[in-house]
């Protein structure tokens, strides 16, 4: 494939190891849509998101996290695929790209990050409880055949995203839900065959990427979303990261995306680690990311957390640390940000996060409170998950954003109605 030489290096397209080639370096990151209906089935405020998405002329998108298990979810609205699924609305959304970006579907499961509105008892490799303001109840340890179980329905999930339609698959690994519970040593306390050692602790998520790719085959495209780190103390550190990604790369997964952090520790949307350039600083995880590119070989790396510049990220590209740049908050701002980019307009993307305003004193930032933290954190993304809808209405998206205290507690607010009106199907 030739390229002008003006042309900026995120335009180049990239060829998977499965043979699918994305048409610029440009992904929208997976983000929650919460616009299932009370069945948990795709919408037509699905479709019409994804629409004005895929004009954007993007790489590729990732769906924000759709659930396997519709007794645990992460939040309502989140859509779920099991046999129950209304497949013809699945069908819709996998389709609804005008401009031919390939949609991807992640798959996920919360574990005990599932709170008490959806259960009193989420699952968890073992019984360590999330104390975030008394909002998680006690998680209980999976018993063996449950967790191969929940292989099984990663993989059935898989097969019927590939049979309906979507462009690929993303195993969600990362931010403190099931998988990443496993693969940490502070959620991960089992002695059987599923805990202890790395290997083991790995052992779920390779079974799950296993069970993935035998459901869709070699030539579709199968990701990992994974954590570089937990960044908490006895959770799952930089060093193992690197070696769950060269297993990766050996089990044949087409991209790992890399971000960070958990719950307890939101660095995915609010990093401050120490960074030695402007660059690293921008992009949070790109440090982090040098010694995972090594590991992975030939196995593309996408980064997501804070590009917002195009120097940033063309130089992320040329320098070698990265094949695709993961954007998430500017998506909710600006759709079709990839077109403008891929032209070569350089005007930095919209970074409203910057202008969330938490409390004041001992509600502020610096607040000791770790609940605090988490609220105000839990605000300032639930301000673009109303972006979002107003996307999805056709509306344009807030200038100003508000108060995160006051976003949370609507969030949360309609969290718990929604839950109540959810209509199961067993
Ligand atoms: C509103 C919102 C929802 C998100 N939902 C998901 C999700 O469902 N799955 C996931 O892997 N990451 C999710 N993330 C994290 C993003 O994929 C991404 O890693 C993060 O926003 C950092 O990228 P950014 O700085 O470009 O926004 C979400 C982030 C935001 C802001």
């Amino acid at each position: 494939m030739r390229r002008e030489a003006s042309e900026p290096a995120l335009a180049a397209p990239l060829a998977l190891p499965c043979g699918v080639v994305l048409a610029n370096r440009i992904a929208k990151a997976p983000m929650t849509e919460g616009l299932a209906d009370a069945g948990d089935d795709a919408t037509p405020a699905l479709v019409r998101l994804y629409r004005r998405w895929a004009e954007g002329a993007a790489g590729l998108l990732v769906s924000g996290n759709v659930m396997v298990d519709r007794r645990f979810l992460e939040r309502s609205g989140n859509v779920v695929v099991d046999q129950h699924s209304d497949e013809t609305a699945l069908r819709a959304w996998a389709t609804a790209r005008p401009g031919g970006a390939p949609l991807w579907l992640q798959l996920n499961h919360p574990g005990r990050q599932c709170n008490r509105f959806h259960t009193h008892e989420p699952v968890a490799p073992s019984p360590v409880p999330l104390a975030l303001g008394g909002l998680f109840a006690r998680p209980r340890a999976l018993a063996a055949a449950e967790i191969e179980a929940l292989v099984e329905a990663f993989g059935a999930a898989a097969a019927r995203v590939r049979r309906l339609g979507f462009g690929g698959v993303q195993v969600h690994a990362a931010h403190g839900y099931l998988i990443s519970q496993f693969l940490s040593p502070r959620t991960n306390l089992r002695s059987d065959a599923w805990g202890g050692s790395l290997a083991n602790r790995a052992r779920f998520l390779l079974a799950v990427v296993r069970a993935v790719r035998e459901a869709v085959g070699p030539a579709f495209p199968v990701s990992v979303k994974l954590n570089a780190a937990d960044f908490l103390r006895g959770g799952f550190e930089h060093h193992e990261a690197v070696e769950v990604a060269r297993w990766l790369a050996a089990a044949g997964v087409d991209l790992v995306e890399v971000s960070g952090g958990t719950y307890e520790r939101v660095a995915f949307v609010d990093a401050h680690q120490p960074a030695s350039t402007t660059r690293a600083r921008e992009a949070y995880f790109l440090a982090y990311a040098r010694a995972i590119r090594e590991a992975l070989g030939r196995t593309p790396l996408m980064l997501s957390g804070g590009f917002r510049t195009p120097a940033a990220m063309d130089a992320a590209l040329a320098e070698g640390e990265v094949d695709v740049l993961g954007v998430g908050r500017p998506f909710c701002l600006e759709p079709g940000l990839a077109r403008r980019l891929v032209a070569g307009h350089r005007a930095p993307l919209p970074s409203p996060e910057r202008g969330i305003r938490v409390g004041p004193g001992p509600l502020g930032p610096g607040s000791r409170s770790r609940f605090v933290r988490s609220l105000n954190a839990q605000g300032a993304t639930a301000w673009f998950y109303e972006q979002i809808y107003r996307l999805a209405r056709g509306e344009e998206p807030e200038e100003r954003p508000g108060w995160a205290a006051a976003v949370a507690a609507r969030h949360l607010w309609q969290d718990a109605r929604r839950a109540r009106q959810r209509r199961w199907r067993a």
